[in-house]
């Protein structure tokens, strides 16, 4: 599942697993990640990380996913609460490239968005986080990217490409789309 940051991928994943009957087990890509790159880079900082080089975020990239890999073993439900396109001070850069997509195999691949105005107020709001200033048109400019890698991630693995929308206010309707997947058709 991925998503702009303040898209709300942590809240909905949250409260998803406060409503689902099913044992889902929940990994946050970027937690795992700055936990090697603390060993590896001495990195600390969460929102440090897309500002290292390239060649070093591979690294961590593929180092993360094989962590994660070894602890999703034997579990039926799996998200991974990640970002499609990362930010970096030269460019995008994909979050799954393919390396990553042959590893995990997903089923289905999420992104969460909200309206723009609603993600810059989020930012806004939380001080915990040391973010990039960003323009309403800065943010729109990544959503349009995500969903262009969540395209290209989909035609890469199979995976279905599933958009979901938390508005404001709009937490419930967005966990309930995702709580169908788990109920409707064949898996
Ligand atoms: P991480 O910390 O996971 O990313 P983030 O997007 O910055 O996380 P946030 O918590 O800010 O955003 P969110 O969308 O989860 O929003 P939240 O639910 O908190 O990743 C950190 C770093 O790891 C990345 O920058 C990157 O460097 C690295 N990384 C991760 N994956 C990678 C990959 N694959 N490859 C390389 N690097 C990777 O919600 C935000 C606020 O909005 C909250 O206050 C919440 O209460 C509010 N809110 C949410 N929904 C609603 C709603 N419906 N109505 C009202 N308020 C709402």
């Amino acid at each position: 599942m991925g998503g702009v940051p303040g898209a709300g991928k942590t809240t909905v994943i949250n409260k998803l697993k406060e409503v689902l009957k099913e044992d889902v087990f929940v990994v946050n890509f970027g937690t795992v990640m700055i936990d090697i790159a603390k060993e590896r880079f001495g990195i600390t900082d969460r929102d440090a990380m897309r500002k290292l080089s390239r060649v070093k975020q591979n690294e961590l990239q593929l180092a993360a996913i094989d962590k994660i890999v070894e602890l999703e073993k034997g579990k039926r439900y799996v998200i991974i609460d990640t970002h499609l396109a990362i930010k970096t001070p030269s460019g995008y850069m994909p979050g799954f490239p393919k390396e990553l997509l042959e590893k995990v195999k997903p089923e289905i691949i999420v992104l969460i968005t909200a309206r723009p105005e609603e993600i810059w107020e989020r930012r806004h709001l939380d001080t915990s986080r040391k973010r990039d200033l960003e323009s309403i048109d800065d943010i729109l400019e990544h959503e349009k990217i995500n969903i262009a890698y969540l395209m290209a991630y989909s035609a890469m693995s199979g995976a279905y490409a599933l958009i979901v929308r938390n508005n404001n206010g709009k937490l419930e309707d967005a966990v309930n789309r995702i709580k169908s997947l788990f109920y409707d058709g064949e898996k």
